[in-house]
């Protein structure tokens, strides 16, 4: 443990992995602590809605390959291309076609989105307006998780702003392009993140996802051809069109272009929302001041989920470096290096830490508890599988479980992932898997030490260690 925290200490003398030109370069938040940012005149003192105007003299055909050109990948968990995926849009003669924007936001640990809206909501419009130009596309929806109700306001009054100004409505700035975008709350429910249970919800039926395909790309809301993207993407089409999608793919490394939002939180002494440009580390990530600013409270780097509750959890020694020994980059290709063996995922970019004192089996419960909650109860191995691992983590986090109910943990996540309608079974059994990967000598301490479990701060300093690196 105290390489990690030499290490930390050392990131000032080290040499910067930022190489590119756009060092520290804002794309999505540069702008949001100008005051007054949230009102529409404000916004366009400042250069909004310029990708707009540009946009509209472009052919829509145009704009999807600027798109992929820049590489973007979908900031909603996936990373899939989102040019490719605008371009698997069917596209039938007297059709309509709908842009929805997944502002859902229910992942543990994800607050990025609602950053984005709260306060500068005029750049999901504007990304929103070229997106639908770009699809064809004349209504668009945003679909808003229950509980930002404030943000609704916000939103809307940001429609309004946009409509009186000529950017929405009828005929925009005298292109014949019309487009109206609405605003659905929902009801709170973490499975209407997944797109087709967002459709349904949508549709005003109960959010339950649907068996793909068909994909919402042939046949989404309302049957129609539909494109389904987060929020973050979609603001990232505005910067895209400004500034050309080859300008926008000479940031970050590899296959991860473009900036991306972290929200962290945790045991760090600095959590917030963060624009990265994917290739400092993740160790600078933590320990800079410019991002988290360290561990809190003086104590040592135990574990972090790196991109959302639903991805595996690493080891302090596997987080700061690969298995191969590389340093670990905040990207899509480096997150993942070395599968789910030794390795996680980007996801959503909703960076959780865990310090010294934390307890993994407690906190692997209550992940499956949330889990288990959320599951719509379509197909039984989520259905039944997240309730027995949540009665199973239970067991184990009070001192009551045995050897054997770690070896049937293991068995009950294998058999929910892969065997699920939607990726929610995978989402609830990874964690899963991965505590038990990483961790399993703190639950087998939990067995054979069942009084000094319960104890909520034990802090055993050996679970501190980062673990070795498994075979
Ligand atoms: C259980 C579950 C919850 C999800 N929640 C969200 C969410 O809140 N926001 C989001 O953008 N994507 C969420 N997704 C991913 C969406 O299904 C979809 O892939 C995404 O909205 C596509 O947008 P993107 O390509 O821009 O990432 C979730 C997926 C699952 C399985
Ligand atoms: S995996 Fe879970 S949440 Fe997804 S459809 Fe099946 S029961 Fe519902």
């Amino acid at each position: 443990m105290v390489a990690v925290c030499k290490a930390g200490g050392a990131i000032k003398n080290k040499i910067s992995l930022k190489g590119t030109a756009y060092m520290g370069r804002q794309l999505l938040l540069e702008k949001v602590k100008v005051e007054n940012i949230r009102l529409y005149d404000v916004y366009r003192r400042e250069g909004g809605y310029r990708s707009v105007e540009k946009a509209l003299k472009m052919t829509p055909s145009e704009i999807v390959e600027e798109v992929k050109k820049s590489g973007l990948r979908g900031r909603g968990g996936a990373g899939f291309p989102t040019g490719m995926k605008w371009s698997f849009l069917a596209k039938p003669e007297g059709v309509p076609r709908y842009l929805v924007v997944n502002a859902d936001e229910s992942e543990p640990g994800t607050f990025k989105d609602r950053y984005l809206m709260e306060f500068i909501p005029h750049l999901l419009i504007e990304g929103m307006i070229v997106s639908c130009f770009a699809l064809g596309s004349n209504r668009s929806y945003i679909y808003i998780r229950g509980e930002y109700a404030w943000i609704v306001d916000i939103l809307e009054q940001a429609i309004t702003e946009a409509k009186n100004n000529g950017f929405l409505g009828k005929n925009i700035l005298g292109s014949g392009f019309d487009c109206e975008i609405y605003v659905q709350r929902g009801a709170g429910a973490y499975i209407c993140g997944e797109e087709t249970a967002l459709l349904e919800s949508l549709e005003g039926k109960r959010g339950n996802p649907r068996i793909k395909p068909p994909f919402p790309a042939v046949k989404g809301l309302w049957d129609c051809p539909t494109v389904v993207n987060n929020v973050e993407t979609i603001t990232a089409v505005v910067p895209i069109i400004n500034e050309g999608g080859d300008e926008y793919a000479k940031i970050g490394v590899g296959k991860s272009t473009g900036t991306k939002l972290i929200s962290a939180c945790g045991n760090i002494k600095k959590p917030g929302v963060f624009e990265i440009d994917m290739t400092i580390s993740v160790e600078e990530f933590i320990y800079s001041d410019e991002y988290c600013g360290g561990i809190a409270n003086g104590k040592r780097l135990k574990a972090c989920i790196p991109g959302g509750s639903s991805v595996p959890i690493l080891p302090a020694n596997l987080l700061l470096k690969t298995a191969k020994g590389d340093t670990r980059i905040m990207n899509y290709e480096s997150l993942s290096d070395g599968g789910f063996a030794t390795g996680s995922m980007m996801g959503s970019g909703g960076f959780i830490v865990l310090d010294e004192d934390q307890c993994v089996v407690k906190h692997t419960y209550t992940l499956a508890r949330f889990y288990r909650h959320e599951s719509c109860g379509q197909c039984s191995p989520c259905r039944e599988g997240t309730g027995w691992m949540e009665k199973l983590l239970l067991r184990l986090d009070k001192g009551m479980g045995k050897i054997s109910d770690i070896d049937l943990l293991w068995d009950i996540q294998r058999k929910i992932e892969g065997n699920t309608i939607c990726p929610l079974g995978d989402a609830a059994a990874w964690p899963v898997a991965a505590a038990i990967r990483h961790f399993r000598d703190e639950f087998e301490w939990h067995v054979l030490n069942p009084e000094e479990c319960t104890r909520r701060n034990y802090g055993l300093a050996h679970y501190a260690e980062p673990l070795a690196v498994p075979a």
